[in-house]
């Protein structure tokens, strides 16, 4: 089976005001003292790590991601704390471990997990990483999310959705719960977002939400995927669902 894919770090960083937006509300459910160890899980170019690196004064971040371009632009953006960022470039949906074997005190990861195909593994990979007690606190797209494209993808060539996937909050309930998870919480959140159109609009479409579509596509037949997408969704209008977690290791 393909790995995760590589992203257009460039691109995602210009246009990820919603993510960060969602991200940072994220951040302010996860209490911190200021001097823990937070694993955040899918950093991407590190618009809302920075914001978590900006509450542990005396703590570290472990900055991960699959994609090696959006590592490398989260080290760009998280140079000035130095080496209280660490970063990995890591599968979430593989065991792995973290700098010199030691558990995170937490875990933060927004706008990722519904990227990793298998949600037991993830579970079960996030449990072994963070210590018993330590929270999870996490955003990503849930059940319904994006339906009004998904509905347009059907129609277009062979109606591939992607390689994404939104779940239900009871059936990540049972999930983190096996995973060794207790005092779990997890809800959907309606983000209808709107965007600036035309140009701006079919950006963030190829890069955030096509990118994998267009990764299976010869480069001479991107603007005409994204356009028909474009058609077929109307307005400038993406109806986001979010999935929220939080939990604490057991
Ligand atoms: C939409 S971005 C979110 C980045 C950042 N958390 C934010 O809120 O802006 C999704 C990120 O998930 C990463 N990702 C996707 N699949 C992954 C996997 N299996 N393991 C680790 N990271 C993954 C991508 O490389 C990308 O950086």
């Amino acid at each position: 089976m393909q790995g995760p894919r590589d992203w257009d770090a460039t691109t995602y960083d210009r246009v990820a005001d919603p993510m960060t937006r969602w991200g940072s509300a994220v951040l302010d459910r996860l209490p911190l003292g200021g001097d823990e160890t937070v694993l955040d899980a899918g950093c991407g170019t590190g618009r809302v790590t920075e914001q978590l690196a900006a509450r542990l004064p005396d703590g570290r971040v472990i900055a991960l991601d699959a994609s090696p371009s959006m590592v490398a632009e989260a080290e760009r953006r998280l140079a000035r704390f130095g080496d209280r960022v660490a970063y990995l470039v890591a599968d979430l949906g593989r065991p792995f471990s973290l700098p010199g074997d030691r558990p995170a005190d937490a875990i933060l990861s927004t706008a990722t997990f519904h990227w990793v195909p298998d949600h037991d593994a993830l579970f079960r990979n996030l449990a072994a990483v963070v210590q018993p007690g330590g929270r999870l606190v996490a955003q990503c797209g849930g059940f319904g999310n994006i339906a009004t494209i998904q509905a347009v993808l059907a129609t277009i060539g062979d109606g591939w959705l992607g390689d994404v996937h939104f779940e239900t909050p009871e059936a990540t309930v049972e999930r983190l719960a096996t995973a060794g998870f207790v005092d779990i919480e997890t809800w959907l959140q309606p983000e209808p977002t709107t965007f600036e159109p035309g140009e701006p609009f079919a950006d963030y479409l190829r890069t955030v939400v096509l990118g994998s579509h267009l990764a299976r596509l010869p480069a001479d037949e991107h603007d005409a995927f994204v356009q028909a997408v474009v058609t077929g969704i109307g307005k400038p209008v993406i109806d986001y669902v979010r999935l929220n977690i939080v939990a604490r290791r057991g």
